[in-house]
């Protein structure tokens, strides 16, 4: 029976000579530690630093704590997917060629496309977040730059307890340069870029550590009473409901394990190493994300973090630790920068292995031939990424972000059902525990945060993907590597 060229599926033989050809291949030289660390670089940052206080005071209170919890079990079950696609096809661009594995051309192409939104856009969302926190600290230092180049038009800059400075700016310029920056160490290689990472993440890591510490003994126990605060009769305020949306809302602060796969290509020992940097990344920023939240709920009543996008500045100004708070923004800065530079890197790599297959020009899977990185994409997303960075509102790009993410968790979690029951014996060094339990409940879960995200969120992902469709129907089901290779054999 003839298939339609859609729904080619690519070889388990075919995907491991792909990672063995090294003519084409990245080098290989992350750890399990590195990958560990570039799994925390990519998700520590704007949700946890940003959002944590707004979902306590909007909808979680206190149990904010039972949120992320939530939020991490939903990631668990998707990363526990990802941990087995990732050990057991070890090559880059992550989600998408676990599609091409299993479910065909075109459903790879579509998470592939999909991921654009998850990465590009993720990298986007946090620079806006970090030239937020560089205008707030650079007035509180009396330093007062042209603000209408820190806010995009179209969004109300507030800054300095709340009040609103910039009503619709005219470009995000700190934005677009840190987006400029990160993309060029990209280009310059990825140990160079895994060293920064593991700098970025220490420090990272340290001032959670620090808030935590420094915070436990100033709580107040008044500030967990009650610790569910009763739902106000709307849904998603409060009592479980509230717990609930709370989850979706913080669910974007654990984007970023999966990005860890994105690097699979350049991993040692990935069959081992790929497991422990995803769910290890995933463990600890699960462990890390309850105890500040919890510090965080009991040094400020959540009532008082509304509207507040720095709760950590806030909380720690409770202690008589205030003079931490610039050592603390400084940090947060740095932090960002590690998430934006898995993000970008991560984007890359799906766009080399898209281009590698032909499903887009060639130019984009062209590695610079002594950094040995694919730098030609690099700077197109640099390019890309700064128009979202400059000119769109944050919360409309965070929410993309999430919508993207939670799709693409969705569909690997349905691609580890089917390639169990189509290619059962192929080798799996990590195999999903419980099946099919733990993909069935990942992607209802996942579904789930992604119903209680706003209608347009869902309009903004339907055109997307039409555009998606377009390129793929107009260019990529004609130039596919798998059509020539069939094209070969028909002349032979
Ligand atoms: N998890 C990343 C962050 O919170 C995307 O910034």
């Amino acid at each position: 029976m003839k298939i339609h060229p859609m729904f080619r599926i690519k070889t388990f033989s075919q995907l491991v000579s792909e990672a063995d050809d090294s003519e084409k291949g990245l080098h290989r030289t992350l750890t399990s530690r590195g990958l560990i660390g570039l799994g925390i670089g990519a998700i520590i940052g704007a949700g946890l630093f940003s959002l944590t206080g707004i979902a306590a005071a909007e909808n979680a209170g206190p149990a904010v704590t039972i949120s992320f919890l939530i939020a991490a079990i939903g990631c668990g079950f998707a990363g526990l997917c990802y941990a087995e696609f990732a050990a057991m096809i070890p090559i880059a661009g992550s989600a998408y060629t676990y599609a091409y594995a299993t479910m065909g051309e075109l459903l790879a192409w579509i998470i592939g496309w999909d991921l654009v939104l998850e990465y590009a856009l993720g990298a986007a969302t946090v620079s806006v977040s970090w030239s937020r926190y560089l205008a707030e600290f650079l007035l509180k230092h009396n330093i007062n730059p042209p603000l209408e180049f820190f806010c995009s038009p179209w969004e109300k800059l507030s800054l300095l307890n709340n009040t609103i400075i910039v009503d619709g700016g005219i470009i995000n310029l700190p934005a677009i340069l840190v987006i400029f920056v990160l993309s060029y160490v990209l280009m310059r290689g990825t140990k160079e870029s895994a060293s920064m990472n593991s700098l970025l993440v220490i420090l990272k890591v340290a001032v959670v550590l620090v808030f935590i510490a420094v915070g436990f003994g100033y709580t107040d126990a008044a500030n967990y009473t009650p610790y569910i605060p009763e739902n106000t009769g709307v849904i998603g305020e409060f009592g479980w409901s509230g717990i609930l949306r709370g989850a979706a809302v913080v669910f974007f602060a654990f984007i970023g394990f999966d990005a860890v796969s994105t690097a699979a290509q350049e991993a040692k020992q990935p069959q081992k190493s790929m497991p422990i940097g995803i769910l290890g990344s995933l463990a600890i920023c699960t462990l890390l994300y309850i105890l500040f939240a919890h510090v965080l709920t009991g040094l400020v009543n959540y009532k008082d973090f509304i509207g507040d996008a720095k709760p950590v500045a806030t909380a720690i100004g409770k202690t008589p630790y205030a003079w931490l708070q610039d050592t603390i923004i400084i940090a947060i800065l740095a932090g960002y920068t590690s998430v934006m530079l898995v993000m970008l890197m991560g984007q890359s790599r799906v766009f080399f292995s898209m281009s590698r297959d032909g499903l887009l020009p060639s130019v984009f899977s062209k590695i610079h031939p002594k950094f040995r990185t694919p730098w030609i994409t690099n700077l197109f997303f640099a390019g890309f990424v700064s128009l979202f960075s400059g000119f769109v509102p944050v919360s409309d790009l965070g929410h993309m972000v999430s919508i993207g993410t939670l799709f693409a968790f969705v569909l690997v979690c349905i691609g580890i059902l089917v390639l169990r029951k189509t290619q059962p014996n192929l080798p799996r060094p990590f195999k999903t525990p419980w099946l099919p339990w733990v993909p069935i409940l990942g992607i209802v879960v996942c579904l789930f945060m992604m119903l209680s995200l706003p209608g347009e969120t869902w309009i903004r992902l339907a055109v997307w993907m039409g555009l998606g469709m377009a390129v793929y129907f107009g260019y990529g089901i004609k130039n596919s590597q798998m059509q020539k290779k069939s094209q070969d054999k028909l002349i032979d």
